[in-house]
């Protein structure tokens, strides 16, 4: 379901519930018609997330649902974010809801429209095409921001821009969720082609022999397991006049078995469905460009495949020769993402573009080291590192920088190929996967994401709902829509 958003200058009569903002100090609104000391005898004290939903109270009908924002003048874009989260899990049975809260900050007006609509579509939103339960899904359908004469024209054009962001999101959450017979590389492709189609992009799909006669090694390898055959798809947004250049790589592993070095089956296997996460983000974010009107110019390669084990299959010791020209010894067949971001990074790089990001659910090893709430960043170049870590702080997809210790390099070292594709132990698994990267990148500057522990989550919370969380889309289109040149060095 997809909310509808208006602006209004008041709140509209016939709305189902009214989101009433109140800090954690300073005067209680009067439609609360309660005191500060009454709230807080019921436990309702106006601390940031807080929720309490009150009766229709005078003429109106509607619900109160009062919304705990703590103290106001602290608000940035990710606590408004996490308060309209908030608001919108209270709100969810009621199918239209009205708020002043985007007016309540210091914050510029328009960031915070789009904040508070971001928050509302994605704690509401579920995949629920699968599902027979009709009370699933959320009911709210039709949000109202009440704004003054002056603050409506911001609000309105933040409140569109957190729209398309957010609409993408659950485009790409609906991909990572899908069950793998639903959405097969050939399928993903299709899709991707009629995105590309209504939002503006160029768009051309490479299949299995165009791969193979491109030297792409490493989808062919990965591939060879598999009855599904595999696909690239490379987007362009070429906006008129414009200076900057970056590319984006997106791991599209559609299902990972682990092939012949096959996973275990617990519930973390089942997961490997969201193995194309990194793809799914790349996609969404492209498919806003030309509605965000982003000046810089982006190419995206989606990597799709999946990794089977089969009598055909890839095997231990095979050597592949990458579109670069490296030859890469296989050691472990599960450590198959590096092998379709070769590829892609190497046909990145030959562009000389001025940045790459990769994005991948690279390594459960990131998961030791940083947990499930942040997503691991590395790179070759720390001012463009910078850059994804301020977009990552405005997104509230948070990354945690790890050190390419080059002495570790060491490790992928092969007696016949030019290096293997995983180290025999030594630890830091997420460092030696990005050490394996950087040699298909040349000198761009570059800078990797992996989102294998924050691709989903158990529960609902924040922003997030449970199932695929879409993590690193709103990063990267912050990113390339704020993107300046890194200095080479
Ligand atoms: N897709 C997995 C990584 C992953 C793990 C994603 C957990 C999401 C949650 C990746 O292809 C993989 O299997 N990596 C191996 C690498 C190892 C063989 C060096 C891993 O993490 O075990
Ligand atoms: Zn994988
Ligand atoms: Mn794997």
């Amino acid at each position: 379901m997809t909310i509808a958003f208006n602006v209004s200058r008041s709140i509209p009569a016939k709305v189902d519930a009214v989101g009433i903002p109140v800090g954690s100090d300073g005067p209680i609104p009067a439609s609360v018609g309660l005191s500060r000391a009454a709230l807080k005898s019921i436990g309702f004290e106006g601390k940031r997330e807080q929720t309490l939903v009150l009766a229709p109270a005078g003429r109106s009908n509607a619900v109160r649902i009062l919304i705990g924002v703590g103290d106001v003048a602290s608000i940035d874009e990710s606590s408004m974010r996490l308060i309209a989260a908030a608001l919108a899990r209270a709100a969810k049975k009621n199918v239209s809801l009205a708020t002043t809260l985007a007016g309540i900050s210091k914050m510029n007006r328009k960031t915070a429209a789009q904040a508070v609509v971001e928050g509302i579509t994605l704690a509401t939103h579920r995949y629920g095409a699968l599902k027979n339960d009709k009370d699933f899904s959320a009911k709210l359908s039709s949000l109202t921001l009440v704004a003054t004469d002056a603050t409506s024209a911001a609000t309105k054009a933040g409140a569109e821009r957190g729209k398309v962001i957010a609409d993408a999101v659950c485009q790409a959450r609906d991909f990572a969720n899908m069950p793998p017979a639903y959405l097969t590389a050939k399928m993903f492709a299709d899709k991707a082609v009629e995105i590309a189609q209504s939002t503006g992009l160029t768009v051309t799909v490479y299949n299995r022999d165009q791969l193979k006669a491109m030297g792409c090694g490493g989808m062919i390898g990965v591939n060879k397991g598999s009855v599904e055959p595999p696909r690239m798809v490379k987007l362009d947004y070429a906006p008129a006049g414009s200076g900057a250049k970056i590319v984006l790589v997106g791991k599209g592993v559609m299902y990972d078995s682990g092939g012949i070095s096959l996973k275990p089956s617990n519930d973390s296997h089942a997961i490997m469905k969201m193995d194309m996460s990194g793809a799914a983000a790349v996609l969404a974010t492209m498919s806003t460009l030309a509605s965000l009107k982003c000046k810089t110019k982006v190419t995206a390669y989606l990597m799709c495949t999946d990794n089977m084990p089969s009598g055909g299959a890839l095997k231990l010791g095979d050597v592949l020769t990458m579109r670069n020209g490296k030859t890469v010894e296989i050691h472990n067949t599960d450590a198959e993402g590096r092998l379709i971001l070769a590829d892609g990074l190497s046909l990145a790089a030959e562009s000389k573009p001025d940045a790459i990001v990769d994005i991948a659910t690279l390594t459960g090893a990131i998961i030791v080291a940083i947990g499930e709430k942040v997503a691991g960043v590395m790179g070759n170049n720390q001012s463009f590192i910078e850059q994804v870590k301020a977009s990552a702080t405005r997104t509230d997809e948070p990354v945690w920088q790890l050190p390419l210790i080059d002495d570790y390099k060491k490790g992928l070292d092969s007696v016949v190929a030019d290096m293997r594709n995983v180290t025999s132990g030594g630890g830091a698994g997420s460092i030696t996967a990005a050490l394996f990267l950087r040699e298909f990148v040349a000198d761009v500057p570059w800078a990797h994401l992996d989102i294998a522990g924050t691709m989903d989550v158990r529960s609902d919370e924040g922003w997030r709902n449970r199932g695929a969380t879409a993590f690193g889309t709103r990063l990267l289109i912050d990113l390339v829509t704020n993107f300046r040149k890194p200095s080479r060095k």
